[in-house]
Parts: C-alpha cells; structure tokens; sequence
C-alpha cells in the first residue's frame, strides 16, 4: 500500500549529515568502535555559566509560559546590542526574531520572502538544508559554484551572471559549512555591489560561525554601506557557545522582514522555548572567554589535521579560515581499487572509509561538491589522530 505523505515529503532528501550520523549509530550499536566526524557539532559541553543561566531562569519561575513570538525583549535587546558592538549592524530590537535554531531562523525567512518559483542563489559547496528549506518554500535554489583555486568562494562576477528576473535572495555561510571558507571584506564589498545594482534581491548571510574564525577580519555583510535593508542576517549559538541542543538561532532583517518571519514562527512554533533564551542570553551577556577557549582548541585541531591531511597521498586539502570543517578533494581515489572495491565516487568513499576505517565522514555531493568528503574537527585531539591514521591506512591499499 503507497502510504499518502505529501509530495513535498517525497521530493525532499533526508539530511546527508543526520544520514551518516544515523550509520555509524549502526556501526558503534554492532559494538564497533566508530569515530564520527560527520556531524557538525562541538564536542565541548556548554560552558557552566550557561547552564546556571537556565537554572536559575527555573528557580525565578517566571519562565513558564508562552514567550512573545519573536523573542523575550530583554533578550531581543541583548542580541541588538551585540549586533551593533561586535558586528557593526545598525539594528534595534525591533529587527531581532528568535526562533528554535538558526535552521528554523532560515526557514521562517524562506517562507516569508520565496513565492513558489522564485529563484534563491546558493553559493556553492553549501550547507544540506538551504536546498531543502527553499525547495520547501516551492523557490527554485540557482547554484553558483566556488572552485577550489578559489578556496570554494564563489565571486561576485558569478554573482551577477547567475541574477534573473526572478532572483529573490542570496544564501550563504562564512565561515562556511562545509569547506570553513571565510569571505574577505573586499570580496563582501564586491557581493554588496551586486546586490546593490538589484532591486528586490535580498542577502540570507549565515554568520553562525562567526566565532570560529581564525582571520583578523570579521566582517558582517550587512555592516557595509546600504546593506542592512537588503540583508538577513542568520546566526545562533549552537557553534560558538557549544549549545546544539538548546536550539537557539535569529536572525537580524529589516523590520518588514523580521515582522514576516515572525508571522510564520507564530503559526509554526509560537515561539523558542523559553528556558534556552533564557540561556542565550546569560551567552550573550557574558565574558565570552569560554568561546574564545574553545576557538582557540579548534584552531589547534585544525592545524594538526591539515598536517595529518597533508601527508595522505592523494587527498586534496585546503586550509580552511574558520568553522570546524575540511572539505578535501578525494577525486583521485575514484576508479581505483584496493583489489576487491573500486572506489565509485565521494559516497562510495565514505562508506567504504566507513566500513574498512571505522570513521564517518560526508560525501561531498550533499553539499553540490561530488569531488569531495566533509571532515569535521570538531572532536578530541586524540580520536582525530587515530581516525586520520586509519584512513591513511585504508588508502594506502589504493596506491
Ligand atoms: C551553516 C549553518 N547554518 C545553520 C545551522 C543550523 O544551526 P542551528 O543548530 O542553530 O539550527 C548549521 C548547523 O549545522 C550550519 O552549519
């Protein structure tokens, strides 16, 4: 019997990343000792000065009941208030709205600003779940893709060839999942003036990395002249605070847009749990040493993960300037064999690299780059060695 979920259900592709995590739950449940560097989540547990901040918005008792839709205002005002210190973005609280994680921000704008058929530029390798959201939406997502040489950064000139008439906005993220590329400000300035020469196109920038960010620069697109009115700007405190599970995202947008999302929240969610924002804001309140900490940790995997990457023959790494990711080239793996498998393509790596090395990496081809695997450091200095070690070892029956 065909069961009647929607067509919506059925043309959506499940999340790669929960994929892969779902498998090696498989392995590890068979008793298998699986290192997963698949999932893009810190390893570190929300600093204590956090959690004192849920528990004593408990002890307070006054938290218990449905929060405004957009955010409590003391929060939204915190949030503002950052905004304009850290970030440079002319915003008040009246922009702000706080949703259940940077996803559900991003789903709020998608179906506040795309009619079914609109277009939506992706810059390209990109996070799984832009594609999703906008197809959700019924928007049609337009790639435009960053080469390697480029350290994957697509560039304004792509830019502007890939604007049509029905172009409504742009997505992004720098730092960016996956590839942990971060855009300059000239490169930012270059986009700026693309869209400044476009009515009515309007920028979703992904800033949820934005702690982790390992260049002098940090710059918000929407700080830039004339682009507050035509940005949207995404981020959260899954990454920088080590709150996944907390789910708390926003995004700062003009007022009509925020007012639109916040419609939608409203009908969706009612809002974010109130006890996270509670949280949050301690987060954002707060000396913000444990986030820098723990920047600084990431920092030293990734030097001694692009060591390690350096050495496999084969693997093709960039730097990258920030996030927790490595987005290496593995092509030249493809059509070789270790005698009994030859190697497909990035998903066939993976789940090779899987079954023979024990460790959980994501094909490439999830975030529109089939050449390359998505690492994620975000895991102890000790079972990135090991993991690395028993990749190196895997491949070396290729050679
Ligand atoms: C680029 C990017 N944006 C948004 C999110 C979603 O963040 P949240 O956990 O706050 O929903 C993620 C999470 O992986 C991400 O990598």
């Amino acid at each position: 019997m065909t069961l009647p979920l929607s067509n919506r259900v059925a043309s959506m592709a499940e999340s790669a990343t929960l994929a892969m995590a779902a498998k090696a739950r498989e392995f590890k449940a068979r008793g298998i000792d699986v290192i997963s560097l698949s999932l893009g989540e810190p390893d570190f547990k929300t600093p204590k000065h956090i959690q004192q901040g849920a528990k004593d918005a408990i002890e307070e008792g006054k938290y218990f009941a449905y929060p405004p839709v957009a955010g409590y205002q003391d929060f939204r005002e915190a949030i503002a208030n950052k905004l304009q210190s850290e970030n440079n973005i002319p915003c008040s609280s009246s922009n702000i709205v706080v949703s259940n994680g940077a996803k559900q921000s991003i789903a709020n704008v998608m179906y506040a600003l795309v009619d079914p058929g609109d277009e939506v530029i992706v810059f390209s390798p990109y996070w799984v779940s832009y594609t999703a959201l906008i197809e959700l939406a019924e928007g049609v997502p337009v790639f435009v893709k960053g080469s390697i040489e480029n350290d994957f950064k697509a560039t304004a000139d792509q830019l502007r060839k890939a604007i049509s008439a029905k172009t409504k906005a742009i997505i992004f993220s720098s730092p960016c999942n996956p590839t942990g590329s971060v855009f300059s400000k000239a490169e930012l300035e270059a986009i700026a003036e693309v869209v400044k020469a476009n009515e009515n196109i309007f920028v979703i920038a992904d800033e949820i990395y934005e702690h982790i960010n390992y260049t002098e620069e940090k710059v918000s697109l929407a700080s830039l002249p004339g682009m507050f009115q035509r940005t949207i700007t995404v981020n959260g405190f899954a990454k920088g605070f080590a709150m996944t599970g907390w789910r708390v995202g926003y995004i700062c947008a003009p007022e009509w847009i925020a007012k639109g999302s916040a419609k939608i929240q409203g009908q969706i969610t009612s809002a974010n749990c109130s006890i996270s924002q509670r949280a949050a804001l301690t987060a954002i309140t707060s000396d913000l040493s444990p986030t820098f900490d723990m920047a600084r940790q990431y920092l030293e995997r990734r030097n001694m993960v692009y060591e390690l990457l350096k050495a496999i023959p084969g693997i093709k790494a960039n730097l990258p300037d920030g996030a927790f990711y490595f987005f290496p080239d593995v092509s030249s793996y493809f059509g070789k064999s270790d005698g009994e498998h030859t190697i497909q393509d990035a998903n066939d790596f993976c789940i090779y690299i899987l079954e023979k090395a024990h460790v959980s990496l994501v094909s490439g081809a999830a975030f529109g780059n089939p050449d390359c695997v998505r690492l994620s450091y975000a895991a102890s200095e000790e079972n990135l060695k090991v993991a690395i070690k028993r990749i190196s070892e895997v491949l070396a029956k290729f050679r």
